[in-house]
């Protein structure tokens, strides 16, 4: 079993379903509300743990009601919170979705996620550097990812950096990186000064650019290669792209190609966007490796 360790942002989702998204100013009747959990470093932690990874996660939560249904929650998925930060003094994360005309609109109230601090990481220096691989995203603070960086390139533990949501990365933790996992619009963001196929090509086996429905493509040091994905009818698209970061990483810290690994992480995301909820369709290890 390897080893996870996930340091992010923890949230409840709080989702509304409408046939019709509102333009600015305007009001529209949803149809139904429910709160999930969610936050892309639980999201990604959970993943990891169905997929069979033994998963510990570092971050910070609210002492509040949705603060005890995360903890909970994460517990009840086998995910190791002792480094689960409960804090008095600030409200849990919450994401505010939109599930609309068959895609979502999210707004993240970041809360707990922005007292996830480099301090905190090193409480977890030990566990961090007995792990097979770090999963990072950026629903937590900058200098938090970097000194995550830094210790995952002192330490030789292999990093995975999920850069969502997007902004501005120095080059020192994009080398510190052993993964980078962004879509085509963090791409952009990422390397302004180069195109699609030069940053790939500058990265070879390093940077995996999600292209949606398409697939996801790498450059392998020869040729472009675009790992296509599975074709499911969707019920619910969020924490598709966590899922696929918690499956990669799984699949990669286990040994296998990159190529073998990719086709894995695709095959999990395509099953987590068959059931409603950022984790609601996450599958077991068995789901995905029975419709590889
Ligand atoms: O990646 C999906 C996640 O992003 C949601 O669960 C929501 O919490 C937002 O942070």
């Amino acid at each position: 079993m390897v080893k996870v360790c996930v340091i992010g942002s923890c949230a409840m989702d709080l989702v509304v379903t409408s046939t019709k998204r509102p333009h600015a100013g305007e009001t529209v009747l949803g149809e139904h509300f429910s709160t999930v959990p969610g936050g892309k470093g639980a999201n990604q932690a959970i993943a990891a743990a169905r997929l069979g990874a033994d998963v510990t996660m570092i971050g910070c939560i609210g002492k509040d009601i949705y603060g005890k249904a995360i903890i909970d929650n994460l517990i009840s998925n086998n995910v190791n919170v002792t480094f689960v930060d409960s804090k008095s003094d600030v409200d849990s994360g919450t994401a505010h979705i939109i599930l609309a005309e068959g895609d979502n609109s999210i707004i993240v109230v970041k809360g707990a996620n922005d007292h996830v601090s480099p301090s905190l990481v090193e409480q977890a220096m030990d566990t961090i550097k007995s792990v097979d691989i770090v999963l990072v995203q950026q629903e937590i603070p900058e200098d938090t990812v970097s000194y995550v960086s830094d210790i995952c390139h002192k330490f030789e533990v292999p990093l995975l950096l999920n850069p969502a949501p997007a902004r501005f990365i120095s080059k020192t933790i994009i080398e510190n990186a052993t993964y980078l996992t962004p879509n085509e619009h963090e791409c952009a963001i990422l390397f302004p000064e180069y195109t699609t196929s030069e940053a790939l090509r500058k990265y070879p086996n390093k940077l995996f650019i999600t292209e949606g429905s398409s697939g996801v493509r790498y450059y392998n040091g020869e040729q472009e290669i675009l790992v296509p994905t599975y074709k499911v009818d969707a019920i619910d698209t969020t924490g598709a792209g966590d899922t696929f970061n918690a499956a990669l990483a799984v699949a990669l810290a286990e040994g296998n190609s990159i190529e073998a690994s990719l086709k894995f992480a695709n095959r999990a995301a395509s099953l987590s966007v068959t059931k409603f909820g950022a984790q609601g369709g996450v599958p077991t290890r068995s789901e995905v490796e029975v419709n590889l």
